[in-house]
Formats: structure tokens, sequence, C-alpha cells
């Protein structure tokens, strides 16, 4: 009889990640050309001239940069333009092959000896599965399609606490708690206890506007603010994100941080992108365009939309969103259904080009208009 090992038993029971269905895929299985992908919240609109053109210069290769030379192995660079712009100190900030790695990183340094993660329901996927792979266990604390509740992870709170996962804005519910939600959780939570901030929809909105959990960043020694280049800054296939947090908090997660983690073209690509604000500005008009025509449509077929935050909004819908999802593929439209999150009846749609949107209201406005919506 083969042997068994407990640890593959038990990874078994940790829910796999489910990405957004790949433009080449639908298009090999519905024999389709126009492919209109709203499904994994990526950015439309770039990446910009200047990205492209620097990472050219790199593939071309020189005697201290290609892609035959191992990268710099901490990002330093980056960092340094990171710190810069965010005004930090080098040493607080770390860098991930996309901001899920520092999730991992952040779990695998917090539960460690085991213990538990509080995640609120309906949060991020990789959050829970982090803490889990980690060998943590997870608590799942209350909230809705519309909330999160700040005092119901308080109380969740058990002695073996290791780690709070808080998405703000939450995806894929849109969900943002305020600054004084923030200033609460921050000062309140046990001080020995990893508290996680993602924020990788923050530059979406008004800079000012955002209740930045980085302003706690000299209160809290046990905090990380969590960004990622994927979303505004439209590097989603380079893979990179960072961290912010205490010096002793960031040199604790260097001893489980893989050399190398971030490869040469997404450090340098990045490095021009953190210093475009103009590029940031453009996006972020767009998508608040795109957030209102999307909600002046919904209307039209009465359809209820959640989401206040990020690029994507929640659809809700009469039927099984996974049954919903299936018809838009094939009219060569892939969104999200959501009921591997507990949202059976919900779609999530990310906000692209107004091209594409149409093209998800040719698609969708019918099927509407015959099922109706969520609340109707
Ligand atoms: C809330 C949130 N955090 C983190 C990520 C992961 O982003 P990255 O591409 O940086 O790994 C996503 C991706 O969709 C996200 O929605």
């Amino acid at each position: 009889m083969a042997a068994t090992n407990p640890a593959f038993d038990h990874l078994q029971q940790i829910p796999l990640y489910v990405p957004g269905k790949p433009i080449q895929e639908v298009q090999r299985e519905m024999g389709l050309t126009r492919i209109v992908k709203l499904a994994s919240n990526e950015n439309p609109w770039g990446p910009t001239e200047a990205v492209k053109a620097r990472l050219i210069e790199a593939i071309r290769g020189s005697t201290t940069e290609g892609v035959g030379l191992y990268p710099v192995s901490d990002g330093f660079y980056l960092r340094q333009a990171i710190a810069r712009r965010k005004g930090v100190e080098v040493g607080q900030v770390i860098l991930g092959n996309g901001s899920a790695e520092i999730i991992e990183m952040a779990a695998k340094a917090a539960l460690l000896d085991g213990g538990s993660a509080i995640v609120p329901k309906h949060s991020f996927a990789i959050g829970a599965i982090a803490a889990q792979t980690a060998g943590g266990r997870v608590i799942e604390t209350p909230a809705t399609a519309t909330e999160v509740d700040v005092e119901g992870i308080l109380r969740a709170v058990q002695p073996d606490t290791r780690m709070v996962y808080l998405a703000n804005a939450n995806n894929p519910t849109g969900v943002r708690v305020n600054k004084d939600a923030v200033a609460h959780l921050v000062r309140i939570l046990r001080e020995d206890i990893l508290l996680v901030v993602d924020q990788a929809y923050a530059e979406y909105e008004a800079p000012g506007a955002f209740p930045d959990a980085a302003a706690f960043l000299p209160e809290r020694d046990k905090l990380i603010v969590l960004h990622t280049f994927s979303k505004i800054h439209a590097l989603a296939g380079l893979r990179i994100g960072y961290g912010l947090g205490s010096l002793a908090l960031l040199a604790m997660l260097e001893r489980v941080r893989s050399p190398f983690n971030t490869n040469h073209l997404a450090q340098i690509a990045a490095e021009v992108a953190i210093q475009d604000e103009a590029f940031e500005a453009f996006c972020r008009e767009k998508n608040t365009e795109a957030r209102e025509a999307f909600g002046a449509e919904g209307e039209k077929h009465r359809c209820k939309v959640t989401g206040d935050a990020g690029n994507f909004l929640l659809m809700e819908t009469i039927f099984p969103a996974p049954e919903f999802f299936k018809d838009l593929l094939q009219h060569g439209v892939i969104v999200r259904p959501m009921h591997g999150y507990g949202l059976p009846q919900h779609l999530r749609v990310s906000l692209g080009k107004p091209e594409d949107m149409a093209a998800f209201w040719k698609a969708t406005g019918p099927l509407l208009d015959n099922h109706g919506c969520g609340c109707c």
C-alpha cells in the first residue's frame, strides 16, 4: 500500500484559486475570433509606450542588463523609486511576484508555527488560501456583498490569531471600509497580530480621498499595506506588486522571500510605471466614466449593480451566475461568476474600453430583459 502523507490530505481540503478564463482558451473552445475579456480586472489602457520602449531596450540587452542575467534580487532600484513616490525608506518596501505573493509571504511568516488567520467572508480568495497553505486555520468573519463588519473581525480574534487579511477595496464585492474603520482596526487589533491591508485598487480613487492604511505605518509595527502593478499600472502579465511596512517587519518577511522573486523586466517596467502619475490619472478618469456608464445601462435593464471601488462591478442575476456566464461565453464575452465566493447569483464584470462594454451589453441586455435581474 502506498504510504500517505497527512500534509497532502490537508492540501486537498484547501480550495484551488480559479483564475479568469484566458482569451485563447475561449477562442479555441468556441471557435470565435473576437473575444471580450472582462474577467480579471485588468487595465485595458496600457501599458504605456514609455514602458514598452524600456522593455524593448532591456530585451536587446547590454553589459549590465538582459534576460540572460539574474535580476537584482531585492529589486533595489524599483524599491527606491517606490519609496520616493510613497515617502518611505527603501527598507520599508518589499516586492512580490504579484502582490499575491506578498500575501503568501505574510502568511508564511505569521503562521510558521500554526495559529489562525481572520479573513472576512467574500474576500479576495488568496487571503484564505495563503493562510491555509502556510499551515494556518482560517476564521471567516461576517460580511455581505455590500458591507464588511470590522467589529466582527475584532470580535473573532482568538489567543492563537496571528494574521488578519483585509482587502480594501475588496474584490469581488467592491466594498471599501472608511478611514475611521481602518484606524479603529489598526489601533484596537492586538499588537502581535500581522494586519495585511490589501489596497490593489487604491489608485482608482482620487489621491487624498482613499483611506490609505499606510498613514498608520508609524503607529503599528505589524502592518503591511499592499499595492500591485497589475491594475492601474497595467502590468498584470509581468507579475509584480509591492508591500509597505515597518523596517522590522519587512526584515522578517525577507526571510521568507525567495531570492530573485521578481524578474528584471517586471522591475524595470514598474520603475517607469510608478513615476507616471499622468497615466494613472488618465486611467482613473476612464474608469470613472466606464463605471457611470455601466450604472446607467444597468438601470435601463433594471439590473442590480453593486461595488463602490476598483475597476469592476458586481451584478446580481436572477438565475445562477454560472449559467449566465456560459450564455455570455457563447457571445465571446468572458466575465466571472462568483459562486466560488459564496455569491451564487452574482457576476463580476471588469470595466473595459467603451467598445468592450458595448459588446458586453449587446450580449447581456437581451438575457436580462428576458430573464430579469436580481432586483425584480
Ligand atoms: C484585492 C486583490 N489583491 C491582490 C490581487 C493580486 O494581484 P497581483 O496581480 O498583484 O498578484 C488581486 C487580483 O485581482 C486583487 O483583486
